[in-house]
């Protein structure tokens, strides 16, 4: 890991906390944040987005990628994510539900990196292959 590598991981997840400030999350008080870095090396943010209607409810992470599709952009590098309940700091690493990591699969290559962070000293680093082994995709039928 070079010093460049560093300075984008903490940017990214300095993004993704900052996005999180816009959380409309008024039923589980659960504020997440994402940062998604493209190959041209733009980064889209999203924040979790809740529903009175729970299923409704839209990740942090799908609102930063449906935002940078719906802008042309498809070239996807990483995304960093944080979660934290209202009012607190974070504490635990957020992972990315199983729908997130699906819609990452769509979009994103095997080697696509994932920080969930708690800081940006304190993340742990994953490739979307680690978190959705053996996916499916349109390859099975296209
Ligand atoms: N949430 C995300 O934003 N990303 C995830 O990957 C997991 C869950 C949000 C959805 C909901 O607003 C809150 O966290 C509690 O589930």
């Amino acid at each position: 890991m070079n010093s460049s590598d560093l300075g984008i991981k903490a940017k990214l997840i300095n993004e993704a906390l900052l996005a999180s400030d816009m959380a409309y999350s008024p039923y589980s008080g659960y504020c997440v944040g994402a940062a998604l870095l493209t190959a041209s090396g733009r980064i889209y943010t999203g924040c979790n987005i809740e529903n009175s209607s729970y299923g409704a409810t839209n990740c942090a992470e799908r609102t930063a990628i449906f935002k940078a599709v719906s802008e042309g952009e498809k070239d996807f590098t990483a995304i960093a994510v944080i979660g934290y309940k209202r009012g607190e700091k974070p504490v635990e690493y957020a992972f990315p539900c199983g729908i997130c990591r699906q819609v990452m699969a769509e979009f994103c290559k095997k080697d696509f990196k994932v920080y969930v962070a708690i800081s940006g000293e304190d993340f742990k680093e994953f490739r979307l292959e680690e978190l959705l082994p053996e996916s499916f995709g349109s390859d099975c039928f296209m």
